[in-house]
């Protein structure tokens, strides 16, 4: 990579960092959890100790770590930026993580970034919990929506979002996907 391009990728980086550690600031209404008992499963806000968890489940579940400017914001903004679902010794089985994309910022929506949940807890309906339980953490008013992204053909992603109150926007053809919004 020469000079300008790698340049180019650093200040995009740090701009996108900038622009996430700024705007997260104070956008979450409590420290409220929740326990739900069928599932023996506790969802709280993440916090710089659930990060390591956090990472090793997405390498599970996606087959790749996160980009480095993104490690970066979480790493910085875990707690404003992510739910997470503890079992019952406290490990990480689920996480929801969000960030602010510079196009979403002006009409204050926040993006759901990534979610996952642990293979041995699929199918419990616990990503729509952990989803729903994340979006009333945000402050109505400093975030008016969430958006997130399916890909077409991910048939699970597409009814989790739907049925945590997601509808279908649009549809974007790079990558191919749908566009969801949820307003707060
Ligand atoms: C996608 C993912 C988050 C769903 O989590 P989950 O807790 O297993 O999903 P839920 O049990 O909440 O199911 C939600 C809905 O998805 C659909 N669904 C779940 N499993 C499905 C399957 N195997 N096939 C088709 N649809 C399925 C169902 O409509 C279900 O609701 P219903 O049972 O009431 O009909 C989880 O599978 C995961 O972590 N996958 C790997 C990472 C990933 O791909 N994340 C999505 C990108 S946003």
């Amino acid at each position: 990579m020469d000079f300008a391009h790698e340049y180019h990728h650093l200040s995009r980086a740090f701009k996108l960092w900038y622009l996430n550690v700024r705007a997260a600031k104070s956008i979450k209404q409590d420290d409220n959890t929740l326990y739900l008992k069928d599932l023996k499963v506790v969802l709280t806000n993440a916090r710089r100790k659930h990060l390591k968890q956090i990472i090793a489940l997405h390498r599970q579940l996606y087959g790749q770590n996160f980009l480095k400017w993104m490690y970066n914001i979480y790493r910085c903004k875990i707690y404003e930026l992510g739910c997470v679902a503890l079992d019952e010794k406290d490990n990480v089985i689920g996480y929801c993580l969000y960030m602010f994309n510079e196009c979403e910022l002006q009409d204050k929506i926040l993006h759901e970034q990534y979610v996952g949940i642990a293979k041995a807890y699929q199918g419990l309906h616990l990503s729509v919990y952990l989803r729903q339980f994340s979006h009333s953490k945000y402050k109505k008013g400093a975030i008016n929506a969430i958006s997130t992204l399916a890909f077409e053909g991910d048939i699970k992603a597409l009814r989790s979002a739907q049925k945590s109150g997601f509808s279908i926007v649009k549809k974007s053809l790079k990558p191919p996907a749908f566009y969801l919004i949820k307003n707060l």
